[in-house]
């Protein structure tokens, strides 16, 4: 009898055990898939895979670590928006549902679940695009202020026809834009080093889209005028920014909004934008 009762202790021991180290390897492959992505985010698009693979292999040793999964949805988002693929978008939906329904108080998740569901409606789908709007402004009822549902908010609705934004109760990116871009002012981020440049810039192509233009010539000088990064990498990335906002202050006829660098997730990211690859 007392040999049972030590087998079993010993076997809970050893299971517990198993169970802590899956979840410190599921933390450091998670971290990884982290920091891979952030490399992506930067320009090399050629380590997609790899910063897919660790996160998705982090999720089989601990399917309920939520940052990982946060991770994974914004990859999934990150192929949709950047590199245009579609099939990308049911994956994001599960996985921020998913998020959703673990911690209720990542808003985040929300916010992106809510932009993904009116990508889905197609604009045919009118409950789902309806469902979608109020998942993103109920994301902001709870968490005010959070930059990142902001601009969520802010770039989705900048895909909208104006009958969808009627049906939102003409919403203009306008405000919420501007307060992230006063968020950003002279902030310096080492993870998004032309987030200031980046944000005035948009804010000089809403002005433009609504006829002030002398406000957009103002907001675009002020991207053009952000001090430049140390960071070799950050300063090509720039360039590459500086480039596309000049020629659109000078008359150029194409939107920032479908100028390539400024479409996705690389535009405040940019530090490698000589490893993005050709499409
Ligand atoms: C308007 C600028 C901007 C754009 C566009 C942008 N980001 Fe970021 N991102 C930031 C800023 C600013 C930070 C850093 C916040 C800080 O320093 O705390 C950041 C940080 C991050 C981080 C690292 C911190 C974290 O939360 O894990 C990831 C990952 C990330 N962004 C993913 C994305 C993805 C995916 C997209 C496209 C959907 C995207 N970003 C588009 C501004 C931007």
């Amino acid at each position: 009898m007392r040999n049972w009762i030590l087998i079993s202790i010993v076997t809970t021991i050893l299971a517990v055990g198993a169970l802590a180290a899956a979840q410190e390897d599921a933390k450091q492959l998670a971290a990884k898939g982290h920091s891979v992505f952030l490399q992506v985010l930067g320009g090399d698009e050629s380590k997609l895979p790899e910063a897919i693979r660790y996160m998705e292999d982090a999720r089989q040793l601990d399917p309920t670590n939520v940052n990982n999964l946060y991770n994974l949805g914004r990859v999934r988002f990150f192929e949709v928006i950047t590199l245009g693929r579609q099939e990308s978008l049911a994956k994001a939906e599960e996985v921020f549902a998913r998020i959703i329904e673990l911690d209720a108080k990542k808003t985040e998740a929300l916010s992106f679940h809510g932009s993904i569901l009116t990508q889905q409606s197609g604009g045919r789908d009118i409950a789902k695009f309806m469902q979608g709007v109020t998942e993103m402004k109920t994301a902001l009822e709870k968490s005010p202020n959070n930059i990142n549902n902001l601009i969520v908010m802010a770039f989705t609705a900048g895909n909208f026809p104006p009958q969808a934004l009627a049906a939102m109760g003409n919403y203009s990116p306008l405000k919420d834009l501007q307060f992230v871009s006063t968020a950003f002012s002279g902030r310096v981020s080492s993870y998004a080093p032309h987030a200031d440049v980046v944000m005035k810039a948009f804010l000089g192509e809403n002005f433009k889209l609504k006829g002030d233009e002398e406000k957009a010539r103002a907001s675009f000088e002020a991207a053009l005028a952000v001090p430049k990064p140390n960071d070799a990498g950050a300063q090509a990335g720039r360039e590459v920014l500086t480039a596309a906002i000049a020629a659109r202050m000078n008359g150029g006829e194409k939107s920032l909004f479908n100028t390539r660098i400024f479409q996705g997730c690389h535009s405040c990211h940019l530090n490698a934008p000589d490893k993005l690859q050709a499409r």
